[in-house]
């Protein structure tokens, strides 16, 4: 039997199984990956020529892995996605995890043994099924059971292309994919001489991106963002200016000051000496105004940034100016990661934008619902490709069924029985009475797209993830000692690894009971107020699946941090704490901190050691 069996070689797969092996080095640690590179979204199979970080480096570094020491990324540079694949081998390299990876091994069914397990049984929890040897093409050769006491589930937020079902689209004859394929179909789509005409479907990250690899590999775009949905996303330089300083925009949501500017409901961790802030940001007539006024001018400085408004050009490029403040977006942006000047590119004439909906497709045809802006009823292209973005559902079935709701994973509201609905209804009602008593701004959610019509009904209702903390179940197994099955980053953040990082100790503390207690009703009361709160802050953004953070990624990371019993506030000095922005050196050597205060092997650290962490806090 396996110790822990960890789904998804990606970044969380491979720190989660690094953070337990650096806790018990012999314990029987198995990884699946359906790919057949390490990485997840960065494998090799899945980089497309252009593809690179949001971020810029060195902030993609692991506290205990620095890109530096292995000679990949500059300073000031977003890192290639070759950079990005090469960093994360080079992880499973130096962390000895290659040999524990099955590579083209998918998990396709996890059940439930039904035995009930305590904490430290060496008893399966859980049975995989996988099908071994998955390759692009053909059938896999084998299928297998495997048998685990924990498992992790690291299979990303987005491995499940949300392709749409397009009327028509058997008879388009020509390449229609989804942009996660963009990949594996670049030679055979855009390097294709017959291709010259391509349209992209999306208003997101992943189109922007399309369409700049299809239009500097010389092709004609047509550019479509759906006229029923929620219009174009923010997609901005990596730094803006706020009065007379240039910020870092991904260093600023880090500051603690600057994450004061949110209406956050998360517990703040910040100290005596700096804590009242937020209070007088949010509740003074004072701080109310200069909280206003920062989204105001962070809204006005982001549209100055992307230029939508500036130059002749702006009538076409003005259309990619999002319908609401950057304030409701989340993550659905993106970093202008480019070489080169994305509004040339668009305004050259090369690319030509849509707003309306699809109706139907026919051979090598688009046809819009209605007449576009310029005119267009149809457009003859040679290929579609859809950057419709991902379902937040996970990749794998979990039965029986009735484990969706147990687990907090997203299910639909028909498969929910009335006890079940009332059970949420209820707790999410006390959970909105909350938010609206401290934050009425967020209600009622969301701001409507201005064009809104009914064909943006479309898209099946999936309940939202309702994990607790984010991470383990909300049911039987948090309340109960067989903690046995957590999901990491079921979670989009701006900066991800420090995030990716604290969930994998969290983890392990969680399944050696080692986390700060809480009461059952609180588990439930925490998970509905986080998971409401998350679909309040960023409605525009992916908050109505799982948790989008953006401002508030420093108060879930504290949270986590209090949880573990460890060190929240990591600077030295109270003015540092206020403006200095958080990245994943300042958890370096938090696992080893965890290790020395709880314990090693099986973490059998004392009940007085555990109430200590409590009083420290
Ligand atoms: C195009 C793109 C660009 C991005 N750019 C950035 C960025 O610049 N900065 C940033 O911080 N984040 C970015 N992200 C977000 C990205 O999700 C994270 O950077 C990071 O990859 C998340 O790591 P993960 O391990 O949780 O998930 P993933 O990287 O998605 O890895 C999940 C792994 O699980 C495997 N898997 C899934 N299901 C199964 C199964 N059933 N059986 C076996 N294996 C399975 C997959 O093959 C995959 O290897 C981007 C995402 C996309 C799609
Ligand atoms: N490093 C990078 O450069 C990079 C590159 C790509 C992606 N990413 C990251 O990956 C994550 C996912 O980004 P994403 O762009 O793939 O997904 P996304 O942010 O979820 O955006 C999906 C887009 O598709 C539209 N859409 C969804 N269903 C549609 C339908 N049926 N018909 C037409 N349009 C539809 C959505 O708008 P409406 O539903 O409102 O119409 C939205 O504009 C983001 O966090 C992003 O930052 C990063």
């Amino acid at each position: 039997m396996i110790d822990i069996l960890i789904i998804g070689a990606g970044p969380s797969g491979l720190c989660a199984a690094k953070t337990f092996l650096q806790h018990n080095p012999t314990s029987n640690i198995v990884i699946l990956d359906s790919h057949s590179t390490v990485g997840g979204v960065w494998s090799k199979e899945r980089l497309y020529p252009t593809l690179r970080t949001n971020n810029l480096y060195p902030t993609m570094d692991f506290s205990d892995f620095p890109m530096k020491d292995v000679g990949i990324g500059r300073p000031g540079h977003h890192i290639t996605g070759e950079e990005m694949h090469a960093y994360l081998t080079a992880y499973a390299h130096h962390f000895d995890l290659m040999k524990r990876i099955r590579f083209n091994t998918r998990a396709v069914r996890v059940h439930q043994v039904q035995e009930e397990v305590t904490l430290n049984s060496d008893a399966s929890c859980w049975k995989v099924e996988v099908e071994v040897d998955v390759h692009e093409l053909g059938n896999p050769t084998t299928t297998v059971t495997l048998e685990t006491n924990k498992l992790v589930m690291a299979t990303g937020i987005l491995g499940v292309p949300n392709m749409p079902s397009l009327k028509g689209s058997e008879t388009f004859d020509a390449p229609l994919l989804h942009s996660s394929a963009l990949g594996p179909r670049y030679q055979d789509v855009l390097q294709n001489p017959h291709i010259n005409r391509v349209a992209v479907l999306g208003g997101s990250k992943s189109a922007y991106d399309t369409v700049y690899l299809a239009a500097t590999t010389a092709h004609k775009v047509d550019w479509i963002i759906r006229k029923s949905g929620r219009g174009p996303s923010w997609v901005f330089p990596s730094h803006t200016k706020i009065g007379p300083f240039k910020a870092w925009r991904e260093k600023l949501v880090t500051r603690r000051i600057f994450t004061f500017m949110s209406p956050c409901v998360l517990p703040d961790h910040s100290g005596k000496h700096i804590s009242w802030i937020r209070d007088f940001l949010h509740t003074n007539k004072v701080g109310k105004a200069i909280t206003k006024s920062f989204w105001k001018i962070l809204h006005a400085d982001t549209i100055r940034d992307c230029r939508y408004r500036e130059g002749k050009d702006n009538k076409n490029f003005g259309v990619l100016e999002p319908e609401h403040s950057p304030f409701w977006y989340g993550t659905s942006s993106g970093t202008l990661n480019y070489e080169q000047d994305f509004k040339a590119l668009v305004t050259s004439g090369q690319v030509t934008i849509h707003r309306q909906d699809i109706s139907h497709l026919s051979p090598h045809a688009i046809h819009f619902l209605a007449a576009d802006d310029a005119g267009k009823e149809t457009l003859a292209v040679d290929a579609l490709i859809c950057a419709t973005g991902y379902a937040a559902t996970p990749p794998v079935d979990f039965f029986p069924p009735e484990l969706h709701f147990q687990l907090g994973i997203p299910t639909t509201l028909d498969s929910l029985s009335d006890e079940e609905k009332a059970i949420w209804a209820t707790y999410d009602q006390e959970a909105d009475d909350l938010i609206t008593k401290q934050f009425p701004q967020l209600i009622p959610l969301p701001p409507p797209p201005k064009s809104k019509s009914k064909e943006s009904q479309d898209t099946k209702t999936y309940t939202p993830w309702r994990l607790h903390r984010g991470i383990a179940p909300p049911g039987p197994p948090t309340l109960t000692t067989a903690r046995s099955i957590v999901f990491l980053s079921m979670h989009s953040n701006i900066t991800n690894i420090p995030r990716i990082e604290l969930q994998c100790l969290w983890s392990l503390a969680y399944f050696h009971d080692k986390l700060i207690k809480v009461s059952n009703s609180q588990v439930h009361k925490d998970t509905a107020l986080f998971q409401r709160w998350c679909q309040l802050r960023s409605p525009l953004g992916h908050g109505r699946q799982y948790p989008d953070l953006n401002f508030d990624q420093l108060p879930y990371w504290d949270w986590l941090v209090a949880d573990l019993g460890l060190k929240v506030r990591r600077k030295k000095s109270v003015w540092k704490e206020l403006v200095s922005p958080y990245g994943s050196e300042d958890y370096r050597g938090l696992v080893e901190e965890w290790i020395e205060k709880y314990g090693i092997h099986k973490g059998e650290g004392s009940e007085q050691e555990r109430r200590e962490g409590e009083k420290r806090l």
